[in-house]
């Protein structure tokens, strides 16, 4: 019924309503069929390259998994292993590497540096996760949201609280309009989404039905909610120095008990991308802790740990629908 072959994966906003789907549905196959033993091989001989810029743990594992289950081969590229952006272009990496592999895999600062990559590699560019987009991850969110909810995909609600302006922020209120949800962006006035992303998923919503709210009131902004979201409160590549405004600006939208009961639906569950920050066993955590004297960050060690913490799924998630992905555009 669909034709994804050949096609790149830089934003969500490339894909219909019906294409991402089709890939989450395909995703829910390959995860049945791998769960069964029965999963079958359809990128035997295929050479992917993987790129980052920036580190990762879920995105490489998945791409490495999900090619070898489908007996494809990856190479991992990390920015100090490549003459990548500091000896050798963008576009000259692309035209040699699009000559010797079916697909590239680029996780880095700029969402320009995936689209010209895609522009000159003639082969399949995959947006592991820029500053602006995270599209991958938004498979997995809405496979691990259907798998978790009775309700058509039209009346699924759900609320992104924290830095609107990140990655995460956007591509989740892209996600909701597109798949016509109740999406709810919950953030301080200078962390709502980027205006122009804001514009887009008004747009495309009154297509879908989608219903929008950007609110700075988290009462407000989860009342009766199915899904809760966050992500950390300081991105990769941002400096350090903007721990202090952010914990000040977003304290209000830390996702703890009160919040998620405040939300007046039982089955509230809690979601993130993660890596999260939520308790002092990271560096990063530790740091906070002893500067501020937070114990945690964009979400408590209580919700974290409790039966609505879906994360680990959505984690898991991730394999399965990078997998879709390229099986549907390499397969
Ligand atoms: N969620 C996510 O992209 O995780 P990694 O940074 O570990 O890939
Ligand atoms: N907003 C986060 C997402 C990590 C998966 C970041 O860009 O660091």
């Amino acid at each position: 019924a669909f034709n994804l072959k050949g096609r790149s994966f830089l934003k969500i906003k490339d894909f219909t309503q019906r294409e991402l789907l089709h890939l989450i549905d395909l995703a829910r196959d390959l995860k049945r069929a791998k769960y069964a033993g029965l999963e079958r091989q359809m990128l035997t001989g295929k050479n992917i390259c993987l790129i980052f810029e920036k580190t990762s743990t879920r995105t490489r594992c998945a791409f490495e998994v999900a090619a070898r289950d489908q007996g494809g081969h990856v190479t991992y590229l990390d920015p100090s292993g490549s003459q990548i952006g500091h000896k050798e272009s963008m576009k000259d990496t692309a035209r040699v590497l699009g000559r010797m592999f079916d697909a590239i895999q680029f996780r880095g600062k700029s969402q320009s540096a995936v689209e010209e990559l895609s522009e000159y590699a003639g082969v399949p560019v995959y947006n592991g996760l820029t500053d602006e987009w995270h599209p991958t991850q938004m498979l997995a969110d809405f496979l691990t949201m259907t798998e978790h909810t009775e309700k058509n995909r039209g009346d699924i609600s759900y609320a992104y609280l924290g830095d609107a302006r990140n990655n995460m922020g956007h591509s989740l209120l892209m996600l909701g309009a597109i798949m016509g949800c109740d999406v709810r962006i919950v953030a301080p006035k200078g962390l709502q989404p980027e205006q122009h992303v804001i514009d887009d998923a008004h747009q495309i919503a009154s297509k879908t039905g989608a219903r929008i709210l950007l609110t700075e009131d988290p009462k407000e902004g989860t009342n009766g909610v199915d899904f809760i979201h966050t992500d950390v409160w300081v991105s990769m590549g941002e400096n350090v120095d903007v721990w202090e405004s952010r914990i000040k600006l977003l304290k209000p939208y830390q996702v703890n008990d009160d919040l998620i009961k405040g939300t007046g639906n039982p089955k509230t569950k809690f979601m993130h991308c993660l890596p999260a920050f939520h308790n002092r066993e990271t560096k990063i955590g530790e740091e906070i802790f002893q500067k501020f004297g937070l114990p945690a960050l964009e979400v408590t060690e209580e919700v974290f740990e409790s039966e609505r913490n879906i994360a680990f799924e959505q984690a898991e998630n991730r394999m399965h629908t990078i997998k879709a992905v390229m099986v549907a555009t390499l397969g």
